[in-house]
């Protein structure tokens, strides 16, 4: 399911009046999710739930009990819930420094500046704050360079997309969703888009070929909310290749698989693994611009990045672009720590290694209700099959509601599919010990 579906009433009244499905329900969790309801708009479609700490792998509920984190926030809390090193940093700074504004140097932002450019092996970073923003401002820096660098005349960019793509939910980027749930209701849409099937190279050269005004291609190097679909090997590549060709900029948006989810610190960082040592920020497949969010504060701000080599990212010159917090003392620290945790702690080279281990305990688990699973590092998923049992039909949603009573915490993404992304800190025993929940979950079904 999608982060938003328009049913959440749906949920109200199974949830009053079937008590049995919600056993762990007490009255004050009922309270919260009343407030949410009453006083929130119905964006968001939550599992019951209502969750108040958290530390590493884990979160605790109001009543106290404790869950294996398999969502991760969306692949933001990559090092783990409150991590210490990133909490000291955000404390430290919030007590010296929060917010500037642009309009004044800071002294922390050259500093980040330096350091995150280094790290992923790039001239220049421009800070935001969402993962959307930073995909906006990649479009519009790709846009400015086609105009200025690539000479297309005003106006007639055109910017490639894959099919079921995820890129956030700004009016720009729903524009360019295959996702009817996205985009219904929320026209006129912006022009200048084109979208082409994902996975597919040939389209890609076909419509790089055909028309001269293509600016970019942004694609996402596993599309996370469709579904943690992995494209065929040598896909990113091959599509870097070819935008090369043709004089395009190659967009990879690694907002939710970048920062060592999939067990290398980029998803672009083409075919080698973490025991390779070049496996240390010169991705094999470099991306014109790289697109980062989420994980980049390790959950604890809302901190963004575009990085980009100077021919592309000096085309925006003062007043063209800009946030308010984007660039903000406490992100710049929080960030640099959440980097430095991930090198520290080798999280890319455990996703990598507890990722295998992962796929091979779904392969081992029998049961007719697990179409396939798939995925790279620690960003995998399970497709259900929808199935009967004990008379009703039941869908990913209920293996979630299972899996949710007995201590693991997971979302579907459309009807079928469990996206299974703990935080990158977990331990071999905590992923047995949380494996052995979804086995003994599915295994209930036993249709
Ligand atoms: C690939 C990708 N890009 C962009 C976004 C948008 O990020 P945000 O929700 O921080 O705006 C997401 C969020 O899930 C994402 O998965």
């Amino acid at each position: 399911m999608k982060h938003s579906k328009g049913n959440f009433y749906a949920i109200i009244p199974t949830f009053t009046t079937k008590r049995s499905c919600f056993a762990v329900m007490t009255q004050s969790q009922d309270y919260y999710i009343g407030l949410e309801d009453k006083y929130g708009a119905h964006n968001y479609h939550p599992l019951p739930v209502v969750l108040e700490r958290g530390e590493g792998v884990y979160v605790w509920d109001t009543d106290g009990k404790r869950y294996y984190d398999f969502l991760s926030a969306y692949s933001a809390v990559n090092q783990g819930h409150c991590h210490p090193k990133i909490i000291k940093a955000l404390t430290d700074q919030a007590q010296k420094l929060t917010l500037t504004s642009r309009a004044f140097y800071n002294d922390s932002l050259g500093e980040y500046e330096k350091y995150i450019t280094n790290y992923f092996g790039f001239d220049k970073v421009l800070p935001m704050n969402t993962g959307a923003e930073a995909v906006e401002t990649a479009l519009k820096l790709c846009r400015k360079w086609a105009y200025e660098k690539k000479g297309i005349a005003e106006n007639e960019a055109v910017i490639l997309f894959a099919t079921e793509n995820f890129h956030g939910r700004t009016l720009g980027i729903i524009s360019a969703s295959t996702d009817p749930d996205s985009r219904k209701g929320f026209g006129p849409y912006l022009p200048g888009i084109q979208i082409i099937p994902y996975n597919d190279t040939d389209a890609l050269a076909k419509a790089l070929a055909a028309n001269p005004n293509i600016a970019g291609f942004i694609v996402e190097p596993i599309q996370g909310e469709a579904g943690v679909m992995v494209p065929d090997e040598g896909y990113l590549k091959k599509a870097s290749e070819l935008c090369k060709k043709h004089n395009a900029l190659f967009i990879a948006d690694e907002v939710q698989t970048g920062i060592a989810r999939t067990g290398r610190l980029l998803a672009t960082c083409g075919n080698c693994t973490c025991e390779d040592k070049s496996c240390s920020g010169t991705p094999e497949v470099k991306p014109d611009i790289l697109i980062l969010g989420k994980a980049l504060s390790g959950g604890v701000l809302p901190v963004s990045a575009v990085l980009a080599n100077d021919e592309i990212m000096l085309c925006i010159k003062p007043g063209e672009h800009g946030s308010t917090f984007g660039g903000n003392p406490l992100a710049n620290k929080v960030a640099i720590a959440a980097l430095q945790v991930v090198k520290e702690e080798k999280l890319a080279e455990n996703a990598y290694q507890l990722g295998i281990l992962f796929r091979e305990r779904m392969a081992n688990i029998n049961s007719p209700i697990i179409e396939t699973y798939r995925g790279k590092g620690l960003l995998n998923a399970v497709v259900i099959t929808p199935f009967e049992f004990k008379g009703e039909h039941k869908t990913a949603m209920d293996v979630c509601l299972k899996l949710r009573d007995n201590g693991l915490l997971a979302k579907p993404t459309h009807d079928h599919i469990i996206r299974f992304a703990p935080p990158l800190v977990i331990t071999e025993a905590e992923l047995h010990a949380a494996c052995d929940i979804i086995e003994t979950t599915i295994l209930s079904f036993n249709v």
